[in-house]
């Protein structure tokens, strides 16, 4: 199954990822954090994606279909694949038709995930996540089971995003509006989109999704 969470920033397209990828064994691919750990390893990749990242603004087509196309042909993707953060421009879903097409393959579903513009910014301020395992939680709505300590690792310092401050955020937003929401109608023409209530409590959103793939 090649799946496609769309969503603006902090609609919980990571959150929900996660859970699919345990339920139905499919890989996530986050186009977001291979540009983090290109940054953080301070690769020429990521040097060139970090100025847009801080701005809150899309890296350029080139950089991410160049990865998602190299990243689709390897072995653990065969089963199928769960996109998370990309297509995020008209260019990137052509790129992403050309790609399958020419593998012989087809994209399953779009699940759009539609959640209130303050709500958003409240998920991303408050959200933090463990830098081991990557299990993201929230200050208000999801809290590690015991404090300074991951649910999966223990005892851990967890990390806050650099790009998750308020006006980077509302610049993020900004770039979906512009760039990424004209997919919707993209997709919706070719019959495949899915939208579920985003603003419901994770497992429930986690129901939606189940019944749309089921
Ligand atoms: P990326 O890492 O993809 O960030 P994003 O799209 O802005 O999405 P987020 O990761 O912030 O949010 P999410 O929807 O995954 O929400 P989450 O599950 O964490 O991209 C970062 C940057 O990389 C971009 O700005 C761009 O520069 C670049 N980039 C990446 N891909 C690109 C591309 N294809 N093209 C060009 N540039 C690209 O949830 C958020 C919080 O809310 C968490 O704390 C969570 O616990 C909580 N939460 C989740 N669901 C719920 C719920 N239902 N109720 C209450 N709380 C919830």
């Amino acid at each position: 199954m090649i799946l496609i969470l769309l969503g603006p920033p902090g609609a919980g397209k990571g959150t929900q990822a996660r859970l699919i990828m345990e339920r139905e064994g499919l890989v996530q691919l986050s186009t977001g954090d291979m540009l983090r750990e290109a940054v953080q390893a301070g690769t020429e990749l990521g040097r060139k994606a970090k100025a847009a990242m801080d701005a809150g603004q899309l890296v350029s087509d080139d950089i991410v279909i160049s990865i998602i196309a190299e990243r689709i042909r390897q072995e653990d993707c065969q089963k199928g694949f769960i996109l998370d953060g990309f297509p995020r421009t008209v260019a990137q879903a052509e790129a992403l038709d050309r790609m399958l097409e020419k593998a012989g393959r087809k994209l399953d579903h779009v699940i759009e995930m539609r959640v209130d513009e303050e709500e958003l910014v409240k998920r991303i301020t408050g959200r933090f996540t463990c830098p081991k395992c990557g299990e993201g939680y929230h200050d208000e709505f999801k809290l590690p089971k015991v404090p300074g300590s991951c649910d999966n690792c223990g005892p851990v310092e967890f990390v806050r995003r650099s790009d998750d401050k308020e006006e980077t955020v509302r610049a993020r937003l900004k770039a979906y509006n512009g760039q990424t929401a004209p997919l919707l109608p993209y997709y919706k023409d070719k019959g495949v989109l899915r939208t579920v209530d985003g603003m419901l409590p994770i497992n429930e959103v986690a129901k939606e999704i189940e019944a749309v793939l089921a």
